[in-house]
């Protein structure tokens, strides 16, 4: 196996999700490589209709975990971003924004990872009064959806990689 395989494999297996964060703030390089990272993913019909909020004032960190319930390490993760789309530009973007915006977010996981940062995807989209809390605090407008949040920093916690395949969930040509 070459290099390139056993570092994309590895940084795959070994992104866990990391919720304790230590006291260092996101070198700023890192957080535009990640973003890279994040515009770089797969896009049904190339619509592209992925924004990014970059969260990284502490008080508005604090208030969004304030308004998530499963969102609390957000009071001491350093960095998130708010991963939103402008479907606006074509049908194709409005029928596929959701998948659009989760292959981003899984880019800007495994980017960070990678960079030796944490973090952990916060589902927003699918509860309607946390989409609401977050597009109140935010501001972002009515015509922008938002899937969901990636809380990022220095991780203050250990994972074991992931590892195998699950028994029973692999079908060969039928189910
Ligand atoms: C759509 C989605 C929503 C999630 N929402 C939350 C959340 O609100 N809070 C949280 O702590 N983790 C959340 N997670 C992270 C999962 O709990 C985590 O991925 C799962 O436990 C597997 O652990 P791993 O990421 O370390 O493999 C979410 C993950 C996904 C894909």
């Amino acid at each position: 196996m070459n290099s390139r395989y056993r570092q994309a494999v590895s940084n795959i297996l070994g992104r866990r999700s990391i919720r304790r964060f230590d006291e260092r703030p996101v070198e700023k390089e890192k957080v535009s490589l990640i973003l890279e990272c994040a515009f770089a993913a797969p896009s049904a019909g190339n619509a592209r209709p992925t924004h990014v909020v970059i969260v990284d004032d502490r008080p508005v960190l604090n208030a969004l975990a304030e308004v998530l319930p499963y969102g609390k390490m957000l009071s001491k993760a350093p960095l998130a971003f708010i991963v939103c789309a402008d479907t606006s530009g074509s049908d194709i973007a409005r029928l596929y924004w959701e998948e659009d915006c989760a292959a981003a977010m899984q880019n800007i996981l495994l980017a960070a990872y990678a960079l030796e940062l944490g973090g952990v995807w916060l589902g927003v989209h699918h509860a309607p009064e946390r989409v609401h809390a977050v597009r109140n605090l935010i501001k972002i407008p009515d015509n922008i959806e938002v899937l969901g949040i990636t809380a990022i920093g220095y991780p203050a916690e250990k994972k074991d990689p992931h590892e195998g395949i699950p028994e029973g969930k692999i079908h060969v040509n039928q189910w």
